[in-house]
């Protein structure tokens, strides 16, 4: 079973990514859950899911009973070992989806219930979950810490040909490696042409390149048609199914 979160620039391509992906192991036998974390909330389209489930920190009522408290107190370590199969949906392939949604916080993260739950619930579907797990990430990743990120196979930095987001992926390995993500590998997306420039780059800042995606038109016409890529298909689909053929992680 492994465990992989998408991490990266906003646009740079990390929920095709990560939907891709998880359809694509999911044909291969697995059985996936995918998570949106990131707060823009748009890893269902990428499965090819119409409806998506209401983000957990909707659920108000839910996260006072499991985390919250009297007198300004709150759970450390609330009740969720249901909250998959309960607000989890399945898509096509069978790939069940969790949406996340926003937490308000600070410049260290909130103390509060709901930031308490999601991150016991990532604590939970990382480490106790018998099942392959996608995490579409935002860049920001400081606030998970290191408890709710421990069980993480690998961080994959999606990356595309540019200077802001390769600068991107440096400080989030900075940061991953603080909350002891130890194992890491890019994603040159929407490359076109030769990506020695920004493989050398990334190396600058200790990253391998775990695969290479083309630049695909085939993508913007799915997104334009509201298709998962992989519903789609196309020489973007194509790479991603090798790189996860080629992926370095363990499997139970
Ligand atoms: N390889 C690619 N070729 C062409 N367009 C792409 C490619 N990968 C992603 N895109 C497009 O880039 C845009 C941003 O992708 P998205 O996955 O939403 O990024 P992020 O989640 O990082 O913000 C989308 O319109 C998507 O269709
Ligand atoms: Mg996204």
């Amino acid at each position: 079973m492994i465990k992989i979160a998408i991490s990266g620039k906003g646009g740079v391509g990390k929920t095709t990514v990560s939907g891709t992906l998880a359809r694509i192991l999911a044909r291969n036998g697995y059985d996936v859950l995918a998570i949106d974390a990131d707060p823009s909330m748009n890893l269902a389209s990428a499965l090819g899911i119409k409806n998506p489930p209401r983000p957990l920190t909707e659920f108000k009522e839910l996260i006072d009973e499991r985390a919250g408290g009297h007198s300004g107190m709150f759970k450390l370590n609330p009740k969720v070992d249901d909250i998959a199969e309960k607000f989890g949906i399945t898509g096509p392939d069978n790939v069940k989806l969790l949406v996340l949604g926003t937490v308000e916080r600070g410049g260290s993260g909130c103390m509060c219930p709901a930031s308490s739950f999601l991150k016991a619930l990532l604590r939970h579907v990382i480490l106790k979950m018998n099942s392959v797990v996608i995490l579409d990430m935002e860049a920001g990743i400081e606030h998970l810490g290191r408890g709710t990120t421990r069980g993480i196979d690998i961080m994959l930095i999606v990356v595309e040909p540019g200077a802001r987001s390769i600068e991107t992926a440096g400080r989030i390995v900075e940061l991953a490696r603080q909350i002891d993500i130890r194992r890491f590998g890019a994603i040159i997306n929407k490359a076109a042409g030769d990506v020695k420039e920004v493989t050398d780059k990334l190396q600058g800042y200790g990253i391998d390149v775990a695969g290479v995606i083309p630049y695909d038109t085939a993508l913007i016409r799915a997104d334009m048609d509201s298709i998962a890529p992989i519903d789609k298909g196309g020489t973007a689909v194509e790479a991603m199914k090798e790189i996860l053929n080629k992926l370095p992680v363990r499997k139970e």
